[in-house]
């Protein structure tokens, strides 16, 4: 299984349009994906799931031990795509763990206890915030991939995010790698669009060859509870994370997961 972080700590970067839309794009190739709201705020599941998670996701990190990640896993209106979904409860587990020893491995035991091969790909969708819960996150996963508005103050800040990650690697995941930077958000009919896109690039190599244009359907998506799939599916939007699909599916051969807390489940 491909564990991937989508992570940073810029409010409204693409994060969860980007969880849900590459998951559910991965999903429509075939591959069953698990996808993690580990968002207090619960976007992606307010998204996805009619209904409110309650504190399950809570009690998977800071109640009995029994709680499982499978057990929580829901199916979505996309067909190979499950959510876990969050809730306001969530809040709660940033101080909750911080008095807990080794608070910052649960997530990945909780993985490691996930069935051998019931998914592809697991996604997290991280808030916008470096805390206890986003620590889980990284530390569970073996790959991240950083959404960036791109804007001059999206791009801001990058170079802070992929040192966190770098510390993540050095003290709590030695094999954690960057899968690739996604431009987000980009209008090619500016020429600051233009002008921050090649920064970008120029800056950052890992960056992924397609980008998310600037789609209004995008951002219409949510409120019909379904990923630009099944809502626009010949919008620039749908084009765009089919496109990254392709791309993240294409580094598959790539992924160094045997020393991982997920190679369990290989
Ligand atoms: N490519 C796009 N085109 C148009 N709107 C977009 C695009 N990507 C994201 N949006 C919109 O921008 C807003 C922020 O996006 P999103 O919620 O994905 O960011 P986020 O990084 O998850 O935010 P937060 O940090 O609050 O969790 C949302 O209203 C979303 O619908
Ligand atoms: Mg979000």
């Amino acid at each position: 299984m491909r564990s991937i972080c989508v992570i940073n700590q810029k409010g409204g970067s693409g994060k969860t349009t980007t969880a849900v839309n590459l998951g559910a794009s991965l999903a429509g190739r075939g591959r069953r994906v698990l996808l993690l709201d580990f968002d207090p705020q619960h976007s992606a599941t307010q998204w996805l799931s009619p209904r409110d998670a309650g504190r399950g996701l809570f009690d998977l990190l800071a109640g009995p031990d029994s709680a499982t990640l499978a057990g929580l896993a829901e199916p979505t209106e996309a067909p190979n795509l499950s959510l876990v979904g969050s809730s306001a409860w969530l809040v709660g587990a940033e101080k909750a763990l911080a008095a807990e020893p080794g608070a910052e491995t649960i997530l990945r035991g909780k993985v490691e206890g996930l069935p051998p091969g019931a998914f592809d790909y697991m996604l997290i969708d991280c808030p916008p915030t470096l805390g206890v819960l986003t620590v889980n996150a990284l530390t569970a996963v073996s790959e991240v991939l950083v959404p960036v508005a791109c804007h001059v103050m999206g791009v801001q800040g990058l170079a802070q995010i992929l040192q966190t990650i770098e510390r993540v690697r050095l003290r709590l995941n030695p094999g954690l790698r960057v899968a690739g930077i996604l431009a987000c958000r980009l209008d090619r009919r500016t020429v600051h669009g233009v002008e921050v896109e090649a920064k970008l690039r120029g800056r950052f190599p890992e960056t992924y060859k397609t980008a998310i244009r600037e789609n209004v359907r995008l951002a219409e998506c949510p409120s019909m509870g379904v990923s630009i799939l099944s809502y626009a599916p010949s919008s620039h939007g749908a084009q765009d994370y089919r496109a990254l699909a392709e791309e993240v599916i294409g580094q598959e051969g790539q992924s160094t997961t045997e020393d991982h807390g997920t190679a369990a489940n290989e």
